[in-house]
């Protein structure tokens, strides 16, 4: 599966709220909707959308006077009942990619809280027919940094991969760093899960972090990257970093979309 074109234009600007540094810093933000288009889907799917870092909440007119959910509790029914409808997308499944870090603390005083995300990933399933992905580095189950238990059709990835519609999709959890902190391996076992997975050739690898692309000045891992350049070409969803444009290209063809507070959602080209 290969992405063929993101289109110049956001199909919508979301706002939502981005947590401050302090009491009342909290401000208003907005969470850019863009559509792209891949060469081929599997057969029955009309779209794939991919998120990752909504680490926000919803506006007070969207809480109408109720605590503010999270930025993903709301997400799922914008694009569902505001967004999807309008694109004209063929009769089909719809899948979610989740690159990770979903929570952001009630108050918006703190930049990078952890916390329970299971909500938002039950949002997703509530709305689109499978939901796939990894936790970030915030991202709590309950109370707890562990694999959580999903059922079908939600699917936590940590160094495991999983074939739905006929496409193998491939996840790593969280970031290189102290193990002993939550959703961390050492960057050396980081890498050795990262080339393991590469091995069977997903079609999909969703990650959390992921690779640098020097050339254009995008952040991330280099030894990721050059991992993910001795193996087949693959497409990286990945979060964690946010990147001035959602695509780009390594150099054995691996294309790498980068979904770190945006969403992307990608359909068939149309002729
Ligand atoms: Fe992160």
């Amino acid at each position: 599966m290969k992405i063929t074109s993101i289109q110049p234009e956001l199909i919508r600007d979301i706002p939502f709220l981005n947590a401050g540094r302090g009491p009342g810093g909290f401000y208003r933000d907005t969470l850019p909707v863009h559509r792209g288009f891949v060469d081929t889907l599997p057969d029955g799917m009309s779209a794939i959308i991919a998120t990752a870092d909504l680490q926000g909440r919803e506006t007070f007119e969207s809480a109408g006077g109720k605590p503010l959910r999270l930025l993903g509790e709301v997400l799922p029914a914008i694009l569902a009942d505001e967004i999807i409808p309008n694109l004209g997308l063929a009769d089909g499944r719809i899948g979610v990619l989740l690159a990770g870090d979903f929570y952001t603390v009630p108050a918006l005083d703190k930049r990078g809280g952890s916390g329970d995300v299971t909500s938002v990933w039950q949002a997703f399933a509530d709305e689109f027919d499978w939901v796939i992905g990894v936790a970030g580095n915030h991202d709590l189950f309950s109370d707890a940094a562990t694999r959580p238990r999903f059922n079908n059709p939600i699917h936590f990835l940590d160094y495991d991969t999983v074939t739905v519609d006929e496409l193998p999709i491939a996840g790593l959890s969280g970031i290189p760093g102290n193990p002993r902190r939550p959703w961390r391996r050492t960057e050396e076992d980081f890498v050795e899960a990262l080339q393991l997975l590469l091995c069977d050739s997903p079609a999909i690898v969703v990650m959390h972090d992921g690779p640098d692309v020097p050339n254009f000045g995008f952040r991330g891992s280099p030894r990721m990257r050059e991992a993910i350049e001795r193996s087949e070409p693959t497409l990286i969803v990945r979060g964690h970093a946010h990147w001035n444009e959602p695509l780009a290209e390594i150099s054995n063809s691996t294309q790498v979309l980068n979904v770190d507070a945006r969403v992307v959602i990608l359909s068939k080209e149309v002729l």
